[in-house]
């Protein structure tokens, strides 16, 4: 029989038809440590980043993992022995970065709405650098700064207006985006920026959007970029690093996007050609680090043929994986044990009260109850992404390295769930 495609390989495999990442059978994990159960590789982590050290070697770089993707404690762990520094949003993401042994020197902090008091705790951290994105921004940041007698390093995010040609949910470049600096008032906000006592310029920082699959809005974008650092350094402000984001997007059914590698080139031969090449170069790759490294597992538990359709009723639900609820995102799905038995088209729900609550749907299919399905591509913004809707608590995380395996966070308890809602005093 055919094995089907598999976007994690070749680190996710079938052996004698049984679902392998690294060296790890996935079935049986499953019965080890129960479902619904998130699964990594370490090995397919690193092989991810190494086209970016590849092409980045011998200039000055920084790659920051955008944690945001995945912010479990040990694949930060991974991701800072590998040497990367990381894209963090709020106090929360830096407080994981450091214990998870990683750098506050190589940390850029991006978002709209960092609080005083996250400013406060990235300054004295010492973080490389503030990704700003709006004036009223700058002035806070500067205040914050000054109290601490201390400058804060920043470059600006600014907004191309490139449409990526992705999600709308996910797109962050264009014009209507609540994201970045106008790109016709950039000049004017490195000038005020230049002007505050609490504000050191560094750089020029832009991120277009997440999942993009060619290189073409990359370019663009870099183009627009450029054409504002020869504006900024001709008013005598200077840059010193560009950051162009992250957003390289990665396969769930047939996209190919480009290697990391090929599209750094690319950028770097357009930097070079344009007389930017001296600059740091800096990126903040999430997805494309994390996303085939990851699936997760879950049980059948009751198969439900209908009129209409049919339903195979699994126990993970969109509180585990929201990504197809909230964006209709398509994730492959594979039994973990492949049979002889002939597919049957399924849609494939959760337990969650809402119809919205489904992993994939239309899918083909060779399933029993007690199966162990795997949800493919699920290494980015599943686990950061799973919430406690319906008191589920969240699943636990395994990670793989050849022929060890991890217990990287344990399974939630319900009791931990409600640990710190009190009932009230009444007198009725
Ligand atoms: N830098 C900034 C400023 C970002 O906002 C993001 C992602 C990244 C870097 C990393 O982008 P990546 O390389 O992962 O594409 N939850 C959505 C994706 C949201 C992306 C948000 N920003 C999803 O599941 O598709």
């Amino acid at each position: 029989m055919s094995s089907p495609k598999l976007p994690g390989a070749p680190f996710l495999a079938y052996r004698d038809q049984e679902l392998h990442l690294d060296q790890i059978n996935l079935n049986q994990l499953a019965h080890e440590h129960g479902t619904p159960l998130y699964v990594y590789s370490r090995p397919a982590m690193l092989a991810a980043l190494a086209p970016y050290q590849r092409a980045l070697t011998g200039r000055a770089h920084l790659i920051c993992y955008a944690i945001k993707a995945n912010s479990n404690l040990a694949v930060l762990q991974t991701f800072a022995q590998a040497g990367c520094g990381f894209d963090i949003v709020s106090a929360g993401e830096l407080a994981r970065v450091l214990a998870a042994g990683g750098e506050a020197t190589k940390v850029v902090f991006s978002g709209v709405g960092k609080t005083r008091a996250e400013m406060k705790t990235a300054i004295e951290a010492g973080v490389k650098c503030f990704n700003v994105e709006s004036t009223a921004e700058l002035e806070v940041l500067s205040q914050v700064a000054q109290s601490l007698g201390q400058v804060a390093r920043v470059s600006l995010r600014v907004n191309p207006d490139v449409d990526a040609g992705t999600h709308p949910y996910i797109s962050t470049g264009l014009k209507g985006n609540k994201f970045g600096i106008a790109h016709e008032v950039a000049v004017a906000t490195y000038q005020r920026a230049a002007q505050l006592p609490g504000i050191e310029v560094v750089g020029i920082d832009c991120h277009i959007g997440s999942q993009i699959t060619d290189t073409g809005p990359y370019l663009d974008a870099l183009d627009r970029v450029l054409d504002l650092v020869e504006a900024i350094e001709s008013h005598g402000i200077r840059i010193h690093h560009l950051d162009l984001g992250g957003g390289l997007g990665i396969t769930y059914t047939d996209e190919v996007p480009p290697a990391a590698d090929e599209l750094i080139a690319l950028l770097i031969s357009r930097i070079d050609a344009r007389g930017h090449g001296h600059r740091e170069l800096m990126f903040e790759p999430g997805r494309s680090l994390v996303g085939n490294a990851g699936v997760l597992l879950t049980e059948v538990m009751y198969l439900k043929p209908g009129e209409q359709k049919n339903f195979c009723v699994v126990d993970a639900a969109m509180n585990d994986l929201m990504r197809p609820a909230l964006y209709e995102a398509y994730m492959g799905i594979v039994n973990t044990r492949l049979s002889g038995d002939s597919p049957e088209v399924w849609d494939v729900v959760g337990p969650v009260c809402e119809s919205g609550d489904w992993l994939g749907r239309d899918r083909s299919l060779a399933v029993h109850s007690g199966d162990v399905l795997a949800v493919l591509s699920a290494g980015a913004y599943g686990m950061t992404m799973a919430s406690n809707y319906n008191t589920r608590g969240r699943a636990a995380e395994i990670m793989v390295d050849g022929d060890q395996t991890w217990v990287i966070r344990q399974r939630e308890s319900v009791q931990e769930l409600f640990a710190k809602e009190r009932l009230i005093q009444t007198n009725v």
